[in-house]
């Protein structure tokens, strides 16, 4: 079991207050009826100080996330960004993961929580890699689940909304349940959507494949960013709609995400992916990936934000 490393401060309301001070009442409408939005950032620590990966890509979706469930938002981008430099500094952090998260609080008693005040909080803290230490390595082992994403018109994909991950909970258990560290989910009619937190992609006969963002999943921004490297690296990609048998036939699969990063799955129900490991195309693009965010290669797309000191 893995527990969140605990750091000083957090960022709540336009304040900074203890970590241990960031609570909400048992009766505030995020608690009751999963009426939140979030982001995962991460910051990495390159030569040049901490740096940020795509935060005004993050800050958007996370706008476009409290404005699809309604929530009037507080602070602008710019505010929240100064917040988040102003927390990597006050912890004193080199690299970190970042989860700001807009919800409806406490005082509305029905469950569109119109009356509830809309908090803003941005908590960090020191966060390895996600899906084991070896994982980016040596790749993971995972099933396709039982359970399918929701369906387009019921959750709206598009939106990272708190309440949507009790579907990700379920995939996500049920492999574990089953030994395996991470389940692929189908669409509502049996197509391939996504991981419970990643997004996939599939390489076959050397050109990169994902599912189109079809309101089963999460537009991701490493989603974007792979399909911008494997350009960048003249591998053709395509987002087309992929059936679940083309999983065992694929050369090559593999997640992207915040907290995934760029991790090859070496099989899915049992059965090996290609060679069974990391390959020749997941190397080269995670490769890239890893040289652009620890500020090893130019940062030719501006994903960098680098924390100004004081
Ligand atoms: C359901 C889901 N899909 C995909 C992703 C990957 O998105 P990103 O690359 O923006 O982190 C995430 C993580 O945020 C997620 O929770």
């Amino acid at each position: 079991m893995s527990t969140i490393k605990e750091t000083e401060w957090i960022w709540r309301n336009g304040q900074f207050v203890r970590w241990q001070d960031a609570t909400v009442h048992i009766l505030a409408t995020a608690v009751q009826f999963g009426s939140s939005v979030f982001e995962g950032i991460r910051c990495y620590d390159t030569e040049r100080g901490p740096a940020i990966f795509r935060l005004a890509e993050h800050l958007k979706r996370l706008r476009n996330s409290a404005r699809i469930y309604r929530m009037e938002t507080v602070y602008s981008d710019e505010e929240l960004t100064e917040a988040c430099f102003a927390l990597i500094r006050r912890n004193g952090f080199r690299h970190c993961y970042i989860r700001p998260v807009i919800m409806r609080g406490y005082g509305a008693i029905g469950m569109d929580g119109v009356g509830s005040p809309i908090e803003t909080y941005i908590p960090a803290w020191e966060w390895g890699a996600y899906l084991g230490a070896d994982a980016l390595e040596k790749g993971v082992d995972v099933c396709v689940s039982s359970w399918s994403r929701a369906a387009p018109n019921t959750f709206p994909g598009m939106a990272k909304a708190t309440g949507h991950y009790n579907n990700a909970q379920l995939i996500k258990l049920e492999a574990m349940a089953n030994g395996f560290v991470e389940a692929i989910a189908l669409t509502h009619d049996g197509l391939i959507s996504e991981g419970s937190g990643q997004n996939l992609f599939a390489v076959m006969d050397g050109a990169v494949l994902t599912p189109p963002i079809d309101g089963s999943n999460l537009s991701g921004v490493t989603r974007n960013a792979v399909l911008t490297i494997a350009a960048d690296l003249d591998v053709p990609v395509r987002e087309c709609t992929m059936p679940r048998e083309l999983l065992y036939c694929a050369d090559e699969l593999f997640f992207s995400g915040t907290a995934a990063e760029i991790t090859p799955i070496r099989s899915v129900d049992h059965i090996a992916i290609g060679p069974g490991g990391i390959g020749p195309v997941t190397r080269r693009i995670q490769r890239r990936f890893a040289d652009i965010v620890n500020g090893r290669s130019n940062d030719d797309h501006g994903w960098l934000t680098l924390v100004p000191p004081s």
